[in-house]
């Protein structure tokens, strides 16, 4: 066992940090504010290979790990965790699934640009009446022939006003319940195709979520993923790496907000003493140091199987169950410490716990986390 990172590894994450702490930052609170998509910014991340980490370079990508991966939604975390979880949505659930799962017209035509951040993808699968249910997707994918004809509504999805190539997981079969579900590729500006209005959300405000509609949308065959019916477990297997990403960003989250209360506690003076002197402050400090690092080695573990070539359905699941629990008790914490500057905006521990809730929510609640746990656990 070696709990060490590569002399790459390193240099990863120093490109990472640097980049979150000179470009993300300066104006992460404006973003949060003003709900601003981070247009630029994503163009550069395109460019550092951020966009498509564990792309292979054929198809455009950075060729890395999935160690490297967590290293950077990590560092880009601690600042600004909607610009993470473009990255996070873009690399795991869009071009992993065309990757993994994709014939290679669809590599050639989407994962390409994907990788180098040209395009965004979004990934469609909760609806309405269909979140953590997800096999009861109402959304509809008639076959005409050579086109399917679909019609519904998505709901909640992360880039979804912005993304150029939307992976939309509809029912085709609705007798075959999860087996009669499909996965395509639609892209933007398709006949339709409509964006509908965008959240005004807690948190991850930088991030761009919406509704969409499909009316009558009609999607050639080729641009079914995987064999007929395969959507379902081309979504459960996506997801799987996806809640990688997610658990990262918890971590990152958690690890940004760790970071100012120590420093903060260094600097703050009560009753003639740093605020880190008296025990009520450093036992949290104590407490946020001991489980931020129980987090990341499940992290990096769930990164690791996935490398080693291991199923990780049920490391995914606890990291990100784990992960998404300590960055939203710990950016409490990290504001408590803070005292009443923790309330203000300036300080940046406000929006870190904000943005920590959606962690326990998206990509898989974590009471899915713990039915994906408590099945594997019970069947093996
Ligand atoms: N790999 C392969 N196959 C899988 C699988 C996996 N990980 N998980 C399930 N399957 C298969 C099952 O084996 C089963 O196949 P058989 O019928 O042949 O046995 C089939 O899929 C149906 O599985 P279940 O019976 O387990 O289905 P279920 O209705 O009980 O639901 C669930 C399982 C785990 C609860 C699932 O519905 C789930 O994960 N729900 C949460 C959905 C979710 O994470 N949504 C997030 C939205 S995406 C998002 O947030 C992105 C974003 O923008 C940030």
């Amino acid at each position: 066992m070696d709990f060490s990172l590569t002399e790459e590894h390193i240099i990863i994450q120093d490109t990472a940090r640097d980049f979150a702490q000179n470009e993300l930052l300066p104006g992460v609170i404006e973003r949060d504010e003003n709900q601003h998509f981070p247009d630029a910014l994503v163009k550069k991340m395109g460019e550092l290979g951020f966009m498509g980490i564990m792309v292979d370079p054929k198809y455009g990508g950075s060729g890395m790990d999935t160690i490297s991966y967590v290293l950077i939604m990590e560092e880009l975390s601690k600042v600004d965790a909607s610009a993470s979880v473009i990255v996070s949505v873009n690399n795991s659930l869009v071009s992993y699934g065309i990757e993994a799962y994709g014939n290679d017209m669809q590599k050639q035509k989407y994962l390409t640009k994907l990788a180098t951040g040209e395009f965004v993808g979004a990934f469609c699968l909760s609806e309405p009446e269909a979140g953590s249910d997800a096999t009861s997707q109402k959304t509809s994918a008639i076959d005409k022939g050579d086109y399917y004809l679909l019609n519904g509504t998505k709901n909640w999805i992360t880039n979804g006003g912005r993304a150029d190539v939307y992976l939309v997981i509809s029912q085709t079969d609705k007798e075959k319940g999860s087996h009669g579900i499909n996965a395509f590729i639609l892209e933007k500006g398709m006949e339709g195709f409509h964006i509908g209005p965008k959240e005004n959300k807690l948190g991850i405000r930088g991030s761009d979520t919406h509704t969409l509609q499909f009316n009558d949308v009609k999607v050639p065959k080729e641009n079914r993923i995987g064999e007929d019916g395969f959507g379902f477990r081309f979504a459960m297997k996506t997801l799987s790496g996806g809640r990688i990403g997610i658990a990262s960003q918890a971590l990152g989250i958690a690890q940004g907000a760790y970071e100012l209360a120590l420093k903060y506690s260094k600097e703050r003076k009560t009753f003639g003493t740093e605020i880190s002197n008296h025990q009520s402050i450093a036992f949290k400090l104590a407490d946020m140091y001991t489980d931020i690092s129980a987090a990341r080695h499940l992290v990096m573990k769930a990164a690791w199987d996935k490398d080693q070539g291991n199923n990780y359905d049920i490391s995914s699941a606890t990291a990100k169950l784990y992960a998404s629990k300590v960055a939203m008790e710990h950016t409490v914490e990290a504001v408590q410490i803070h005292g009443g500057n923790g309330f203000v905006k300036d300080y940046h521990v406000e929006r870190l716990m904000r943005d920590a809730k959606i962690t326990q929510i998206y990509e898989g609640t974590s009471e899915i986390q713990k039915i994906v746990i408590s099945r594997s656990i019970l069947r093996d």
